[in-house]
């Protein structure tokens, strides 16, 4: 705990999933926490276990990351309380599925803002504090879908580029005195397929990664440096793959992932 006095750990989509298990895994290392997303009693639980578990400090902060002005309202709410911010760990974000013609324009645009826009303000608004300091370090979830150009899930799988490029030009800009991660996993069992409307895709089947799991994977290989974090072997294939195949074919895998939950180059049959 040693780093960590007074320092605090601002985590975003910490109500459920990922989010939650690596506030949880900051929370273990000895950050009080300052946790946000909509849902005020899922924070509250997560913060109420932070607290029995690892005697940290936790804040509540509920904010709507899709309204327009969600990361300025966060960051002054930050502002107010004791907490100087050490790590920045960015894990809101939804899916959407079936085709952009037939989905409601006001969900793209609030997807984009939640995963891409909110991702990028924040770190802006975080990172002149670290730089500052000369430490502190960055968590950003990506995903292996921001590898693959992907039809019915368009808008998701290109705010996940957005998340895996940003990140490494982030990295490289902050480094060394700035540790700054994107973990970039395949499928994890949260509650993102069904409230992403994804029930009807393949998505659900390829569910393998356990949030616990994953959060524990990217707190360690962040804390050791890490700047890209595939938490296993086939996540590593997922996304290193599509750089050697021509566009058309990578966004046929991409339309596999996601109805039929798996990769052609990682499918036992
Ligand atoms: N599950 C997967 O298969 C998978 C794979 C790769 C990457 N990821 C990424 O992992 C991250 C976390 O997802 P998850 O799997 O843990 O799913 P999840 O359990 O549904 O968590 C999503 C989190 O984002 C928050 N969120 C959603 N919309 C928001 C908004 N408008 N304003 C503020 N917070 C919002 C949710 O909180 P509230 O609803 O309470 O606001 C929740 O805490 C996402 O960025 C996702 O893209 C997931």
């Amino acid at each position: 705990m040693s780093d960590t006095d007074d320092g605090a750990a601002l985590v975003t989509g910490a109500s459920s999933g990922i989010g939650a298990a690596l506030a949880l895994e900051a929370a273990a290392d000895g950050y009080d926490l300052l946790l946000t997303a909509r849902r005020e009693q899922r924070l509250r639980d997560v913060a109420s276990e932070a607290r029995q578990e690892y005697g940290v400090a936790t804040t509540v902060l509920p904010q709507d990351l899709a309204a327009p002005d969600g990361v300025a309202r966060l960051h002054d709410r930050v502002a107010e309380t004791d907490h100087r911010v050490d790590r920045l760990v960015d894990s809101a974000g939804f899916p959407t599925y079936g085709p952009v013609a037939e989905t409601a324009p006001e969900r793209l645009r609030d997807q984009v803002r939640v995963n891409a826009t909110a991702t990028a303000e924040l770190a802006g608004r975080i990172a002149p504090e670290m730089a500052d300091r000369g430490a502190g370090g960055i968590v950003l979830v990506g995903s292996a879908a921001g590898y693959y150009p992907a039809p019915r899930a368009a808008t998701y799988a290109a705010s996940k580029a957005f998340v895996n490029f940003f990140a490494r030009g982030l990295a490289a800009e902050l480094e060394p005195q700035v540790t700054v991660s994107v973990v970039c996993p395949t499928a994890v069992d949260t509650e993102f397929v069904e409230r992403g409307g994804m029930a009807d895709s393949g998505v659900d089947d390829g569910l393998t990664h356990d949030p616990v799991d994953i959060a524990r994977t990217t707190w360690e290989q962040h804390r050791a440096g890490e700047r890209v974090i595939f938490p296993d072997w086939k996540d590593a294939a997922v996304c290193q793959f599509p750089r050697l195949l021509p566009h058309e074919t990578i966004t046929s895998f991409g339309a596999d992932a996601f109805d039929q939950g798996t990769f052609p180059f990682l499918s036992d049959d």
